[in-house]
């Protein structure tokens, strides 16, 4: 399906300006599905509720804590109330509490991941499958999103190089791309042509490779929440959040550098790489600052948020300014 937005109407504007989506409109036709996953919850509450944190769900067993992780005492963890009612998923609508209000009807079983493309390995397999012999670990993450805010989130997953070797890519594989469910009986905000769906997400293999780069299944010890992208979501944490493709269905590997959905939408915006640069700003606001959810005063974003001793070399002699 090919639906285009007006090239004009930007990123965190969407919300804003409310051009396709009414806040009320949506919240209104999505209100069964909210008060029937939230309990008792009234129309009119609904109508202007703020988000709603996710229930607790089931606990992951045999999580390790990872080197990778930051320790708790170096950055203060967002709660999970914040972390599950103040989220981007279109899908579910483009308000920040849209996705924790309606995600809860997403059905996250069974899922199995199509891998397709330039590997040994494709298929159709189940999440169970994926997770077969995967140790998972608690990784606490920056989380910054490329409307200027941000979050530290303690994700359990594991490392997406442990799928990558298992689909075994062939030469040819440059890049890894990620496409996510569209579901239209589930996801009221793909009604709305405010992206080309499904959302798609691209990775260069060796960033893919990374082992900072994980597949996310949980937060907080927990099974992922659905407005968080259960079951299985992309975390790269040195780039702006959108590169976390949420609900995975489909990972391909490819010779040419994949189209993602931002940057095909406004791509004088929005680029291939979207590695968080405080000395690169966005065309309409300033990338060297931004704002810690829960915090009053704005703080200064890190180069590659924080991973750049890390990761820098991966783009060595690499234009970061015109390679945004
Ligand atoms: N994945 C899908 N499928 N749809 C989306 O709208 N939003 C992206 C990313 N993944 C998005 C998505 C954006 S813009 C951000 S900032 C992060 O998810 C937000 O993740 P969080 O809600 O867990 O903080």
């Amino acid at each position: 399906m090919l639906i285009k937005k007006p090239a004009d109407i930007p990123y965190s504007e969407v919300t804003d300006r409310k051009l396709y989506v009414n806040r009320r409109d949506f919240i209104r036709a999505a209100a069964g599905v909210a008060a029937a996953g939230a309990g008792v919850v009234s129309i009119s509450e609904t109508l202007f509720a703020a988000g709603q944190p996710a229930p607790h769900g089931r606990k992951l067993d045999g999580v390790k804590k990872s080197p990778l992780s930051l320790a708790p005492e170096q950055e203060k963890t967002n709660t999970w109330d914040q972390i599950t009612s103040y989220n981007n998923y279109y899908e579910f609508g483009t308000d920040k509490d849209s996705p924790s209000l309606v995600a809860n009807k997403l059905k996250t079983e069974p899922w199995s991941v199509q891998v397709e493309g330039e590997c040994a390995k494709r298929g159709n397999y189940s999440l169970d499958d994926i997770l077969k012999g995967v140790a998972l670990e608690e990784r606490i993450y920056r989380h910054r999103c490329v409307e200027a805010w941000s979050m530290v989130i303690p994700w359990v997953g594991f490392p997406l190089s442990e799928l990558i070797k298992k689909a075994e890519p062939t030469a040819k594989a440059k890049f890894v791309e990620f496409t996510t469910l569209v579901d239209y009986g589930t996801m009221p905000g793909v009604r709305q042509p405010v992206l080309r769906w499904p959302y798609v997400e691209g990775l260069r293999l060796d960033e893919a490779m990374h082992p900072l780069a994980i597949m996310a299944v949980g937060l907080y010890g927990e099974v992922l929440p659905k407005q968080n992208g259960a079951p299985l979501r992309l975390v790269v944490p040195w780039k702006y959040g959108f590169k976390g493709a949420k609900s995975i269905v489909r990972i391909r590997f490819t010779e040419r550098q994949p189209m993602n959905s931002w940057q095909e939408s406004a791509p004088q915006e929005y680029g291939f790489y979207s590695n968080v640069n405080p000395n690169v700003d966005h065309p309409r606001w300033t990338q060297a600052s931004e704002r810690r959810i829960g915090e009053f005063f704005k703080r200064k974003t890190l180069m590659f948020n924080g991973y750049a001793d890390q990761v820098q070399g991966l783009y060595a002699g690499l234009d970061l300014k015109r390679n945004y």
